[in-house]
């Protein structure tokens, strides 16, 4: 079983990433399975090259600093001309309404102009990804699902019309509860493309801008603590921080808080010693920069070395080479 992941840098990485997936990655991550860097993906809307350069660098960073093996991480762009082959395996296997009914393509483009054709085919790059690799198990969130349906059909229809290459891979979704919200709007998931960063936690962010932050989260006029996702969306949004950063139930982080300025104390604190040990050791990779370059050059090497195989297939059994 090998299971692959990946996270896209169209912002800097936050709490809500890290609580629901790199978290998650480092516990359970095995030599064998791969988390990567999607930087290719970022460039399907508006995008700054140097900033886009910038964030892969840190994402990588965080992910070995998070405690990612090392032997599992890499970056996408990195193995460019390999998934750029597959990827057109890819769409010359998948259909123009498979792609133009994913959700995602039809929310971000949704009344804009301008928008790139790489958003439309987005999804068969990914499926790339997770084919290229021979990957049997994807954790994602609810919001990628689709998109791993997707590559389940796309491996299956080539597995049958053109012969037996790829593994036909599946989504692993995290248990309930595993989606933070946003401080300031809890109505919407963090997001790294949101504008306003007041509600957003970001994995380097330093201890005064944490505490800024959950200080100014929204919560409600009640005065006691509870835990009532539906009615109190803003105060279980903290509890379910609390409970996810000190592995207790949200429930129990409600009775342990007898007010709102004690919740907030305490996600404060938890938040600040969950990340302060990963923006430590980030932050030495990126200033030494040497360790991280050798990182990456032997990810990419590794990640290549893997997929070549049934790229080589794959081609052959279309009709190329
Ligand atoms: P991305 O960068 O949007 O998200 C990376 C991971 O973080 C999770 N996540 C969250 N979890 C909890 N609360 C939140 N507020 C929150 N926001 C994001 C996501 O569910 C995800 O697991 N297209 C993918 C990256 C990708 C990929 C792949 C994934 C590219 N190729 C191949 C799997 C396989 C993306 O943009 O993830």
């Amino acid at each position: 079983m090998t299971r692959l992941s990946g996270i896209t840098p169209s912002g800097h990485v936050h709490l809500g990433n890290h609580l629901g997936a790199i978290r998650r990655w480092a516990a359970e991550g095995r030599a064998d399975d791969l988390y990567f860097v999607s930087d290719l993906h970022a460039m399907t809307s508006a995008h700054n090259p140097a900033r886009l350069r910038g964030l892969a660098r840190e994402q990588l960073a965080v992910l070995v600093a998070a405690g990612v093996p090392e032997e599992s991480v890499f970056v996408q762009s990195d193995l460019v001309r390999e998934l750029g082959a597959l990827n057109w395996v890819m769409e010359c296997t998948a259909t123009y309404g498979e792609a133009a009914r994913m959700i995602q393509f039809k929310e971000k483009a949704k009344g804009r102009s301008g928008v790139r054709l790489s958003l439309l085919t987005y999804p068969s790059l990914m499926v790339a990804d997770i084919l290229l690799q021979g990957a049997s198990e994807v954790p994602v969130g609810e919001d990628q699902r689709q998109h791993v349906e997707l590559a389940r059909a796309l491996a299956r229809r080539f597995n049958t019309t053109y012969g037996e290459v790829f593994t036909v891979p599946r989504a692993v979704l995290p248990q309930a509860g595993a989606r933070v919200r946003d401080l300031s709007d809890p109505s919407r998931k963090m997001s790294k493309s949101t504008r306003d960063a007041a509600g957003i936690v970001f994995v380097l962010d330093k201890p005064d801008a944490i505490e800024r932050k959950v200080r100014r989260a929204v919560t409600d006029g009640e005065s006691t603590v509870e835990y009532a996702p539906d009615t109190r969306p803003g105060a279980a949004n903290l509890l379910e921080i609390l409970a996810a950063c000190k592995e207790i139930t949200p429930e129990k982080a409600a009775a342990d808080c007898s007010s709102y300025g004690a919740l907030k104390d305490a996600v404060t604190e938890a938040v600040v010693e969950t990340l302060r040990p990963i923006r430590e050791r980030a932050g030495a990779l990126l200033d030494d920069g040497g360790e991280l370059d050798r990182l990456r050059r032997a990810g990419a090497d590794r990640a290549i070395a893997r997929g070549e195989h049934r790229l080589r297939s794959a081609l052959r059994l279309i009709g190329a080479c």
